[in-house]
């Protein structure tokens, strides 16, 4: 356990008694999560497994000798290539088939990966996830749930953690689908300003010290945040940010929920050949991975979301919650009670994959290291197209990300001949640019001719009507555009976009 240095005078000043109340969860709950009773069915059916033996008459599951499958084999890339993204793109590599079977002996048995199971998942597979989470995050004690992805965990944890009327902070830009998804529960979002760098520590310290309960309501009590390769920013959070965010929550008694589904998509990492060659894969790149608010969660207020959808498919549709143990139970009450344990298949496909007959959570982590590779050489190209065919006009400009997928594209609109700045704004602190008009005029354009790119305004948060925080207007001059398509679709992509640019400017 590392307690980390406050960061400013003001942070010391925090209530003294939200810090009395810092390691009582319970205060973080909804009142849904409140009142929510557990699975009465999901509870006997805990107690009937606890003696071997026990005839179970009990559940309502069809008999696993009436399932139609018996097998189940999945062909994947051998791992033993020396690189298994590049042979498995090429058709050059060997492939293996990992087995799941009903009744022969695998790592997960059909028999039981069918059944009606637990909402937190199967044994083998949070064992499997709890295993590289200790290898890669070190953290202190807590505790692995299922989920079906990151988009399932995230609405899920809105409604563990929000009541109507309740402020969440989050990024001034961010993936919107999920923080609409909290809008109807009645949750209002708080936006954090940020620079190139991503979110500022300052400015979330500022609201949080000038919050006044009286005529703004209670004080938010938690910060959703994706720290790599922020989507849509494409920004990655500092070490020196994340522990100044994370002293900060401390401070203020704050959940972060720490949604990360591109944490494994790093580049110009620097992996250490020969700690491979000692250690393995997983040691490696742990060395050089960034650290995670979960690895200082000293006092287990962080919810970290992982997922399979970037590095496996999104199609899997399966993710890893991992949290305090009481927050975890109360997650999985939900589940219980709601969608249930994630599908068998799933949790068949990655128990084998991560276990001793497949790839193994070291096998796993050299495809991530691979594939990081493969992303980066495409990030690289999308960066040199971008520089021959957009930036030389001047009229776009965008820096490299160094995870994930997505380069935020500014356009400099100050360029442009009908850009105006004498607006006077009809409401306090509302627009002084035409920005959004001509955004939206450059969006249809390139829509024209046949190039989609999501525009800034798509990101930022709205309030309940779906309106922008006003002070957001004059700073959507950006797109989200992704590199993770083929050479082809880079170079023909960003050759439309440029000649877009020069015919809209000129
Ligand atoms: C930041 C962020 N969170 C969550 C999700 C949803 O992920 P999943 O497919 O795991 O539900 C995405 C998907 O693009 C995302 O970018």
């Amino acid at each position: 356990m590392v307690f980390l240095p406050s960061t400013t005078p003001a942070t010391l000043a925090a209530d003294a008694s939200l810090k009395r109340n810092r390691l009582d969860y319970s205060r973080h709950l909804s009142a849904e999560a409140r009142v929510r009773l557990p699975n009465p069915i999901k509870s006997i059916w805990k107690v009937a497994q606890v003696k071997a033996g026990t005839i179970n008459m009990g559940n309502g599951d069809p008999h696993h000798t009436l399932y139609p499958i018996c097998e189940m084999n999945f062909v994947v890339p051998s791992i033993d290539e020396h690189d298994p993204v590049q042979s498995w793109r090429s058709s050059t590599g060997e492939q293996n088939v990992i087995a799941s079977y009903k009744d022969d002996p695998c790592t997960l048995s059909l028999r039981t990966a069918f059944a009606y199971g637990a909402g937190a998942g199967l044994k083998e597979v949070r064992d499997a996830l709890a295993n590289l989470n200790d290898r890669i995050h070190s953290p202190p004690s807590h505790t692995v749930s299922l989920s079906l992805g990151n988009a399932d965990a995230l609405t899920k944890c809105f409604r563990l953690l929000g009541d109507p009327g309740d402020s969440f902070l989050c990024e001034e830009f961010t993936f919107s689908a999920m923080t609409n998804a909290a809008l109807p529960l009645g949750i209002k979002w708080v936006p954090i300003r940020m620079d190139n760098d991503g979110l500022i520590p300052s400015d979330l310290e500022r609201i949080l010290s000038n919050w006044d309960e009286a005529t703004q309501g209670r004080r938010p009590h938690v910060i959703y945040t994706i720290p790599c390769s922020q989507n849509p920013t494409g920004s990655t959070l500092s070490l020196e940010r994340r522990q100044q965010i994370y002293q900060i929550a401390h401070e203020w008694d704050i959940i972060i929920l720490e949604d990360d589904p591109y944490f494994f998509l790093q580049y110009d990492l620097g992996v250490n050949q020969s700690t491979i060659q000692q250690y393995g894969y997983t040691r490696a790149m742990a060395d050089v991975l960034p650290r995670s608010f979960l690895s200082m969660d000293y006092d287990g207020r962080v919810m970290r979301l992982d997922s399979f959808s970037k590095i496996v498919a999104p199609g899997m549709r399966l993710g890893w919650v991992t949290s305090n143990s009481f927050f975890a139970e109360k997650l999985d009450m939900l589940t219980d009670s709601s969608s249930q344990h994630p599908h068998g298949m799933g949790q068949a496909f990655i128990a084998e994959l991560l276990g001793s007959d497949g790839w193994g959570v070291d096998g796993f982590m050299k495809w991530v290291s691979s594939l990081c590779n493969e992303y980066q050489r495409r990030r690289d190209l999308f960066m040199d197209v971008f520089r021959q065919k957009v930036a030389i006009s001047g009229f776009a400009s965008a820096e490299a990300p160094q995870s994930g997928m997505f380069v935020w594209i500014k356009i400099n609109l100050e360029h442009h001949a009908r850009f105006s700045t004498s607006q006077t704004p009809t409401v306090t602190g509302g627009p002084t640019t035409n920005t959004t008009d001509l955004m939206d005029e450059l969006f249809r354009k390139l829509l024209e001719c046949g190039l989609v790119m999501m525009p800034a305004s798509t990101f930022a948060i709205v309030d309940g009507t779906g309106t922008m925080d006003s002070h957001i207007n004059d700073r959507v001059n950006f797109f989200r555009a992704t590199f993770v398509g083929t050479d082809e679709t880079i170079r023909d992509g960003l050759t439309i976009f440029g000649r877009t640019l020069e015919e809209f400017f000129i």
